[in-house]
């Protein structure tokens, strides 16, 4: 029992679109599994955002950068995150909070959430500093434009953008397993 009178929390679920999962992405993971015995990385499979990555492939990257970590599982959900987290026996959602700028949507979230589902609570963890401005948007509009984003997104990340980016400007070459 913790001191609230609740049951432990042991598992955790840290939701997103994870298109494409970046360096500050996986410094939350990692903080989250000091926290928690098991970590569910859960990706929204929302095709209506119209992702870069499909979630087969986004699932698959995540996979490949933890792999070997047992405390680490990687799933997809649709729908309401309450509902999949009810359905994997979590109480707790956890998100990365990088500046001001995202408490105002994240505490929404976290209240209509909380609304939804009164036993479940969302904790906000701070990353690194070197990844406060990092988002999945905006490194693919800098990769898409040229830019560098080498130390922001995990290697083979950074190899899979190139891909995806080579084979949408030549959409006749063979693509080597984007
Ligand atoms: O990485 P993102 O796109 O900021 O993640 C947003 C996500 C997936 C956490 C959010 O869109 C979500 O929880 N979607 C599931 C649908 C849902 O439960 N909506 C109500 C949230 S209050």
């Amino acid at each position: 029992m913790s001191s609230t009178g609740g049951p432990t929390p042991r598992l955790a679920i840290y939701p997103g679109s994870f298109d494409p999962v970046t360096n500050g992405h996986v410094d939350i993971i990692e903080r989250g599994t000091r926290l928690f015995e098991r970590v569910v990385v859960a990706v929204l499979v929302n095709e209506s955002k119209a992702p870069l990555f499909s979630a087969g492939e986004r699932v698959q990257m995540i996979r490949e950068v933890f792999h070997g970590r047992a405390a680490i599982e990687v799933d997809t959900f649709d729908g309401l995150l309450v509902d999949y987290a009810r359905a994997k026996g979590a109480h707790v959602i956890v998100k990365g909070l990088r500046a001001v700028s995202d408490f105002e949507y994240e505490s929404h979230m976290a209240l209509m959430n909380r609304r939804l589902r009164g036993d479940i609570d969302t904790m906000f963890m701070m990353p690194a500093e070197a990844y406060a401005y990092t988002s999945s948007r905006l490194i693919k509009e800098v990769f898409r434009l040229g830019g560098e984003v080498g130390g922001l997104v995990p290697p083979l990340v950074e190899e899979r953008l190139r891909r995806k980016f080579a084979l949408r400007r030549d959409p006749h070459s063979v693509p080597r397993n984007v």
